[in-house]
């Protein structure tokens, strides 16, 4: 897990999150000098946005869940940063209702389309939330490397069904709802009227490879993973899709 080591917002990166800070931090620096309202939806304990708020920003996360919130509240106060992140307990599905139409200049959506009862309803308010030449950072799972991940540890059929199914489900007792391809994530983020700047593979090798060898030399891992998360075919095997999308 990530954490933040100084005010000035330098996230212990780790080649698993390598790809999205790289894109963040780029947004960050866009607007350098200037407090951003962030919206961090599903954001969690705040792997995300506890650095964010260190950067001088001002974070709310949505969650579902009380615990995470409860152990964000607790991070962004052991971060010095406490008056800057917002915790509100709210469900992703019911969004639009939660947060001003035009207000955020920067919004994450990081592994929760998968559990949502409906995306669509998602980004459509994520979008409105948005203020024109605001920006969205999607994170969302990839089918294509849990149809090899399936196959690879002997599940072939489990690895089958997500081929085949729809929402690429790997059977009923999956316990995502839905997974994505590069193509899937960012035409979702198009369908809003959002206009898709950069699409990256996150985790393209992290989850492949023993744990010695992540150990051994993780800087070489985390320039690895910098170097193929833009290159199909690497992106597109990658465990996570990222995509980065603004609103005109
Ligand atoms: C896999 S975690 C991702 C956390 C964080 N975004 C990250 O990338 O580290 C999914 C998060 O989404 C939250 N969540 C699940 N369903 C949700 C919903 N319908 N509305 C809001 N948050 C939800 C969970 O409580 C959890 O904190």
């Amino acid at each position: 897990m990530e954490s933040a080591s100084s005010r000035t917002a330098k996230p212990l990166v780790t080649a698993r999150t390598a790809a999205v800070w790289q894109v963040l931090r780029r947004e960050l620096d866009r607007h350098a000098g200037r407090e951003l309202t962030v919206l961090d939806v599903g954001g969690g304990t705040g792997g995300f946005a506890v650095p964010i708020a260190q950067a001088g920003h001002a974070v709310t996360v949505v969650d579902a869940s009380p615990d995470s919130l409860a152990a964000l509240t607790r991070r962004a106060a052991d971060a010095g940063v406490a008056e800057r992140v917002r915790a509100v307990q709210g469900d992703g599905d019911a969004l639009a209702s939660l947060v001003e139409p035009g207000s955020v200049d920067l919004i994450l959506c990081h592994a929760v389309l998968e559990v949502v009862d409906d995306p669509a309803d998602v980004v459509t308010a994520i979008a409105a939330a948005l203020r024109p030449g605001g920006a969205v950072s999607l994170l969302v799972a990839g089918r294509a490397a849990a149809i090899l991940n399936r196959a690879v540890n002997g599940h072939l059929r489990q690895a089958s069904a997500l081929v085949t199914d729809p929402e690429g489900r790997a059977g009923k007792r999956d316990t995502l709802r839905r997974r994505y391809d590069a193509d899937s994530a960012a035409d979702l983020l198009r369908s809003v009227g959002l206009k898709v700047e950069e699409t990256h593979g996150v985790r393209v090798l992290a989850d492949l490879l023993p744990a010695a060898v992540v150990e051994e030399d993780p800087q070489a891992l985390l320039e690895l993973e910098l170097a193929l998360s833009d290159r199909p075919p690497f992106r597109d095997i990658a465990a996570q899709l990222h995509v980065f999308a603004r609103r005109t």
